[in-house]
């Protein structure tokens, strides 16, 4: 077995990290990864340290950070240097195991109005600094960097990115192996990730389709990368982390949750939204998160057409009960439904 790959002072458990997915990986989402096992480290969504500073950001993106499971990662963004130094400082008094830089980003608003996200990428030297402070404020907690390939296919600058990045204190670099231009058609480019690899004395994360264990193995022989990133993959299956773990462990994967396994999830995660959040904006809330369960399952095309316009928890339980009746679920599960997450 290889050794523990380490970001700073922070030891992974396992070389595999659940991404930074806006609008998803929240604190309900977030406890649902953890309490699957097997994922190294768990970051929040992207957080605008200046919307933070100044009080123009929505709280609720922030629930969860002061008070959940430890290791938790949190992103941030900006372009100055000042905003992300002070969001850096309260993340040391909240404690997180790490903080996130995102380079990324390939929104027009972040890229175009903010001139931030994947536009850095252009300015190696500006990433720089924008890490050093982030470094400064962190008080001895890694910062780490997650990029593109480059901010348009003609400018593919991920090497001196990341190299910058780490020369200003950057613990390691997660990088998505498509530039900003490249939509989810565009095939990951392992051997660009490989040259940042090559680029940086710190561990690099490589980020991009992986899916399973299959694919996590793919992307680390490609790649030469320390540890693997999921985001997408872990929407439609949470407990991705645990399989992609074991096998890299040498171990065989775990079988995946059981239908009705997965039915019970369903539901009490949509209990927990609604807890959280009430009714209806629970349930409303909940809908892009449903959807992607229990997907390929006979019945799963017509659920998500109609779960989508789900107005109120009535009517989402009733949909979950006619699409996925529970006798017919029940004949399809071999474990008990305790075992799965609380969703608290
Ligand atoms: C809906 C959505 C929201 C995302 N939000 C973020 C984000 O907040 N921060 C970030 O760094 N990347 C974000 N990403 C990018 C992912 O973290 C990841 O880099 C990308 O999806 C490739 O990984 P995958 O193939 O495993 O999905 C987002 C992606 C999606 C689909």
């Amino acid at each position: 077995m290889s050794a523990p790959v380490r970001i700073g002072s922070f030891e992974l458990s396992a070389p595999v990290l659940s991404a930074p997915i806006a609008g998803f990986t929240d604190r309900i989402f977030r406890g649902i990864v953890r309490d699957f096992g097997g994922c190294g480290l768990i970051y929040t969504e992207m957080v605008s340290a200046s919307g933070w500073i100044d009080g123009s950001m929505p709280p609720e993106r922030l629930r969860g950070v002061a008070t959940e499971a430890r290791p938790l990662g949190v992103q941030l963004w900006d372009r100055e240097e000042a905003m992300l130094e002070e969001a850096a400082r309260r993340l040391v008094d909240l404690d997180v195991s790490v903080i996130d830089l995102n380079f990324g980003c390939p929104k027009k608003r972040i890229m175009g109005k903010h001139a931030a996200g994947a536009t850095l990428l252009r300015d190696p030297s500006t990433v720089g600094r924008l890490v050093a402070a982030t470094v400064r404020g962190a008080g001895g907690i890694p910062v780490t960097a997650k990029i593109r390939l480059g901010a348009s296919l003609e400018t593919r600058t991920a090497p001196a990115v990341a190299r910058s990045a780490a020369e200003h204190g950057a613990a390691a670099i997660t990088v998505h192996g498509r530039t900003a231009d490249d939509n989810y058609g565009v095939p990951c480019d392992h051997a660009m990730i490989a040259e940042v690899v090559a680029a940086v004395p710190v561990p690099v994360i490589a980020n991009g389709d992986v899916a399973d264990a299959t694919t996590a193995l793919q992307t680390l022989r490609a790649t030469g990368a320390a540890a693997v990133m999921v985001a997408r993959g872990a929407l439609t299956r949470p407990w991705v982390f645990r399989e992609i773990a074991a096998v890299l462990r040498g171990e065989p994967a775990p079988p995946p949750p059981t239908l009705a396994e997965q039915r019970a999830l369903l539901l009490r995660h949509h209990a927990a939204m609604v807890e959280q959040d009430g009714d209806p904006i629970g349930t409303i809330l909940m809908r892009k998160f449903a959807v992607r369960y229990l997907s390929g399952v006979v019945g799963s095309r017509a659920f998500r057409d109609r779960i989508t316009r789900a107005e109120n928890a009535a009517e989402f339980r009733a949909i979950v009960e006619d699409s996925f009746p529970s006798d017919w679920i029940e004949d399809q599960a071999s474990a008990a439904v305790d075992q799965l997450p609380a969703c608290g």
